[in-house]
């Protein structure tokens, strides 16, 4: 298979509806983390359906990280930017496998926490909140440093679909 020079429109809005759920992910989670207090201390919460957008925005991320997965090698994605050095291309490769590790073991770890009360995989769902923010600053600031510093024009990658 011969690498494309561009993602796909699936690829795009995929990477960019993932986005916008998990900043929802993040900006509300709030009465999930006190329904699971509530769960802590043995009592039953009532609905919330702040809960159950957590819990559906959560899976949609597993969902769509598995498809995009799945398109990364059916379809493939671009190589890394013209110029690029071979140690900085290998790091956003890594980067990249991370995040989409993250958006597969956030969600695992949040229904191993709500649906089997298991206490460790809550721990484990809070640190993996801290590594999932650090990569995602990470990724930004490339990304950012590439389009404003290299003028690489890395961003249009995201926006323009290319065959
Ligand atoms: C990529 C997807 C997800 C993201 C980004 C995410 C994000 C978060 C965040 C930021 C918190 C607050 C943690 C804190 O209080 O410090 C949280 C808590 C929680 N989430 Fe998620 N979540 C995701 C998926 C899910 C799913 C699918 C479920 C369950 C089906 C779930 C269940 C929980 C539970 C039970 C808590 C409270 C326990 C705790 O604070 O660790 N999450 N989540
Ligand atoms: C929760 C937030 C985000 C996550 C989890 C995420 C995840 C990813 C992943 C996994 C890739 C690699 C796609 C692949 O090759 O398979 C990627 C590519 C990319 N992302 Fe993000 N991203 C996020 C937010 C952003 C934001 C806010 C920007 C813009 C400032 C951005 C800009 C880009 C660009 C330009 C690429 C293409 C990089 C390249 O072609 O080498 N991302 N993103």
């Amino acid at each position: 298979m011969t690498a494309p020079k561009g993602y796909s429109a699936r690829q795009i809005r995929l990477h960019w509806i993932v986005t916008a759920i998990i900043i929802l992910q993040f900006l509300l989670h709030e009465p999930m983390s006190e329904a699971w207090d509530l769960v802590e201390d043995g009592q039953t919460p009532g609905f919330h359906w702040l809960v159950l957008s957590h819990v559906i925005g959560g899976v949609l991320v597993l969902i769509f990280a598995l498809w995009r997965l799945v398109l990364r090698q059916t379809r493939g994605v671009p190589p890394p930017p013209v110029g690029e050095p071979p140690h900085l291309a290998r790091a956003a490769h890594l980067g990249h496998l991370a995040l989409y590790a993250l958006m597969i073991a956030m969600p695992l770890s949040g229904m191993a926490a709500w649906f089997g009360g298991i206490e460790a995989a809550a721990e484990a769902h809070e640190l993996m909140k801290i590594a999932l923010l650090a990569l995602v600053a990470v990724h930004v600031l490339a990304a950012l440093w590439h389009q404003f510093w290299l003028r690489d024009g890395l961003l249009l990658r995201m926006k323009h679909p290319q065959d």
